[in-house]
């Protein structure tokens, strides 16, 4: 599924590039399913990433779920029919290759759509508790954007590592249900701002420890606000804005911690280390939420219903090559 620009933003269409090559180290996959991430929904306006070169069929997907039809000099631990999962560039198409180090297999139970559905959001949000140091038993925990793939699994992640409170903030209460089912303790609906009130009532006044943001701007104040001394904040996603403001004072008082993460500037350590953490858990305990699973030749649909704020779960793309 080729992205291609032109002047006005870019579209979608089928075509055909030449296979990748197997390098060492790598494993090829035969591409099941793709899952829709934020920065799919940027294609029609052409913002989409790094331009590729002039020319250069540029390949849509983030993510992929498949089985391993052929393995490189030098890999370990993966084998040929294997069923595997990974976070690789360029993966909607019939095959991908991706580095034998950043795939997890994909536990017996799941389809393949749920491997897809899961990958970036399990190492996204397991990257944001690590930046946090980690979550101890019982700290509390506000998770911003709650009702994003990533904000889904993160509610379910933090609950499966024992978080003690878990509060959910949302503009819209269509996720309340699903949010409660994984392990929030309470659901916040904010257009943006005033919600530290609520979350420092929720801890006792104590304030969250950890806050996982995805939504950054006008959120941020709030943040600061709510967090309790000594907290973490980590930004992952700036839906809401990449710029914001802060009262230093308070952060100061509090003694917090701001973290970003990216997976841009990552080095190979430490996504290894990443997906290692990824492979640690316990994965029946972390199925995916998916909101529908669409053929492949919809999948302009597919991205254009994460823009509706009417999902609840991730849009999944199943790759058939017979369709
Ligand atoms: N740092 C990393 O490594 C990393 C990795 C993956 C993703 N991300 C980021 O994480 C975020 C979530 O990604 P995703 O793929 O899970 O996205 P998604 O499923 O498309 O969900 C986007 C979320 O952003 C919320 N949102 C959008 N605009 C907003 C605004 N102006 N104010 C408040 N909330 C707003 C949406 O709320 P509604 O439901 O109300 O529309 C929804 O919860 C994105 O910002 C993405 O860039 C970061």
């Amino acid at each position: 599924m080729l992205i291609q620009r032109h002047a006005d933003g870019a579209t979608l269409a089928l075509g055909d590039v030449p296979e990748p090559e197997l390098g060492h180290g790598q494993v090829r996959i035969a591409v099941r399913a793709v899952s829709v991430n934020y920065v799919d929904r940027f294609v029609p306006q052409g913002g989409y990433g790094k331009p590729p070169a002039d020319g250069v069929p540029w390949v849509a997907g983030l993510d992929a779920a498949g089985e391993v039809t052929e393995v490189g000099d030098g890999v370990t631990g993966v084998r040929v029919g294997d069923r595997v999962m990974a976070m690789v560039p360029s993966s909607l198409a019939e095959q991908v290759v991706a580095d034998a180090r950043f795939t997890v297999p994909i536990p017996p139970e799941w389809s393949h759509e749920e491997g897809a559905a899961a990958i970036v959001a399990l190492l996204t949000e397991c990257s944001a508790l690590s930046a946090a140091d980690g979550l101890s038993a019982g700290e509390s925990v506000v998770i911003t954007g709650a009702t994003s793939g990533m904000g889904l699994q993160g509610v379910q992640l933090a609950r499966h590592l024992g978080a003690g409170r878990i509060i959910a903030v949302a503009r819209s209460d269509r996720a309340d249900d699903v949010l409660h089912r994984l392990g929030a303790d309470l659901v916040l609906h904010s257009p943006g701002r005033g919600f530290a009130k609520h979350v420092l009532d929720a801890t006792g006044g104590t304030g969250a420890d950890v806050a996982v943001d995805h939504v950054g701007g006008s959120y941020f104040p709030d943040l600061v606000a709510a967090a309790a001394i000594n907290g973490r904040i980590v930004n992952v996603g700036r839906a809401a804005g990449a710029e914001a403001t802060a009262d230093l004072e308070a952060f100061s008082l509090k003694q917090l911690t701001l973290r970003g993460v990216t997976f841009r500037t990552r080095t190979p350590a430490e996504l290894t280390g990443l997906y290692q953490q990824v492979r640690n858990l316990d994965l029946t305990k972390l199925r995916p939420v998916i909101e529908r699973v669409v053929p492949w030749q919809q999948t302009e649909e597919a991205q254009g219903l994460l823009s509706t704020g009417a999902v609840v779960g991730k849009v999944v793309i199943r790759v058939a090559v017979e369709d």
